[in-house]
Order: C-alpha cells, then structure tokens, then sequence
C-alpha cells in the first residue's frame, strides 16, 4: 500500500487538461476559427485566451458576439455541433506524444508519494483525450463536461473533482491554464498553480511556465514555501474569497462517511 508522504502539505491534486496536460487548446482555436471563418470574420490566438475554459455554448456565445452575429438558440446548437465535429476529427491525431514536456514524469512520482489525482474539464472530448495519449491511469477520478453543468469561473467542476475524491478544497490544489480556471478554483477555495504566462494568470497563487523539470521534491518546495500564501497574490485571493461568499463550499458536504 502506497501511504502519502507527510511532509506534502495537500492531500490530492486536481489538474484541468486542455492546455496544461495536452496541448489540445490549440484544436480548439483552430476549429473555432474555421466557424468564424465560415460565418465570416476571424479572431486571433490571444482573444482566444479569453475561452480556455469556458463551456461549448459559452465559447460560442462570446465568438458570434466578436463577428456582432446574432443567431437563435436551435443556429447556435447547431454551430456548436459543426464545431465539435471539427474538433472532434482534429483530436483523432492526438497521441502520446502530444502530451506536454515533464507532465508524464510528474504524474508518475505524485502517485509514487501517494497523492491523489483527479482530472476536472470542461471538455466532453476529456475522456476521449486521456484515452488516446495513455494518461487516464494516473486518475483516480475523471470529472467531464458531462458533469459539469455550470461555466468557469463557478468552482463547480473543481468542487465535484474533490468531492469525488472525498476531500475538502483545502485538501485539494489545482493546476490550471487558463484566467477563468483559476477564479474558478480560487472561488471554490482552492490552492492554485497556473501553468502558462503569468500575465494571463495573475491571480493564482504561484506560476510555473510548465512541468519540464518539476519533481515532486521541486513541487513540494514551490507549495510549502512562505511566498505561497504571501506572495503578491494573497490580497487579490484574500478579497476574492471575501467576494464570493456563495460559492463557498460546505466542508461537511466533501467529507465522505
Ligand atoms: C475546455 C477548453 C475550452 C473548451 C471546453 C469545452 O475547457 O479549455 O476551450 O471550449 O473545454 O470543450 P468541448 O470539447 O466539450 O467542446
């Protein structure tokens, strides 16, 4: 029996995927694009940034407002299907190989120390994607966009991830790419490291730029350190965690018996 390492300071770890495991965002943006093309406008990779996370329908709802488009609610399921089945056909590439530098090695030595991990994405392809680049063994729970049923910044995917796992948000931390991630997790009370450029992730509570070369040695220093909780980040997390008083989740309610 594997028994977690004490000096750990969180008991499981919660990582999203698109964008921060596989570099499947960049699928995404691509068939995004060719709907906008074919409705006749275009947007670039950085507005882009502004939908890592975000649902299907939300995506798309903040794109047809881009081209100044307005379409009925039966137009837009029907677009957000022609853009799935896009994606979709693109993801069918994706492989092992595609995974992204340093992530496979760190997964490996979290499980070897006895920490839990679970995936949460938005994404109804998640599985889909765990499946074809060999990573969903690491996951001892998958949360999906079939689960999900309420947009980033809402905690919800991060809360049922953790509920899944029979720990509380203090227990847990969360890696994330994407600005609306880290809300997320930050709202549900969770510890958070971006993964990315800082300027996108500001309000996380650290920033790694990837996982090449992070240990679970490194990772343990980078969470234990004073500058986690005291960095230039703890008056925005402090102020967003008075601000959002309702997504605050009830400890007994992760707590299995
Ligand atoms: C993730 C990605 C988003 C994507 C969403 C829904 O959160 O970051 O870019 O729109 O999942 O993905 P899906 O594959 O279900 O359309």
């Amino acid at each position: 029996m594997i028994v977690s390492d004490p000096n750990f300071p969180y008991k499981a770890i919660i990582f999203n995927l698109d964008g921060v495991l596989v570099d499947t965002a960049s699928y995404h943006y691509t068939a995004w694009r060719m709907l906008a093309n074919g409705l006749g406008f275009d947007f670039t990779e950085q507005q882009h940034e502004a939908l890592r996370g975000l649902s299907r329908m939300a995506s798309l709802e903040r794109i047809l407002q881009w081209g100044g488009i307005y379409m009925s609610e039966a137009e837009q399921l029907h677009l957000a299907d022609v853009k799935n089945n896009w994606y979709t056909k693109l993801i069918t590439e994706v492989k092992p190989s595609n995974v992204l530098p340093g992530v496979v090695t760190l997964l490996e030595e979290l499980r070897e120390n006895g920490i839990q991990l679970a995936l949460s994405s938005a994404s109804r392809s998640a599985r889909n994607v765990l499946k074809s680049t060999n990573l969903e063994l690491f996951f001892d729970e998958v949360v999906d966009g079939y689960s999900t049923r309420k947009s980033k910044p809402d905690p919800e995917c991060f809360q049922l991830a953790a509920r899944a796992l029979g720990k509380s948000p203090a227990d847990c931390m969360v890696f994330e790419d994407s600005m609306l991630g880290v809300k997320a997790a930050i709202y549900g009370g969770f510890t958070v490291v971006g993964i990315g450029r800082d300027e996108y992730l500001q309000e996380a509570h650290y920033v790694i730029p990837g996982f090449q070369g992070l240990s679970f040695e490194n990772l343990a220093a980078i969470l234990t350190n004073e500058s986690i909780i005291s960095n230039r980040n703890w008056f925005a997390w402090s102020h967003l965690r008075q601000k959002s008083g309702h997504f605050l989740p009830d400890e007994a309610d992760f707590c299995r018996p």
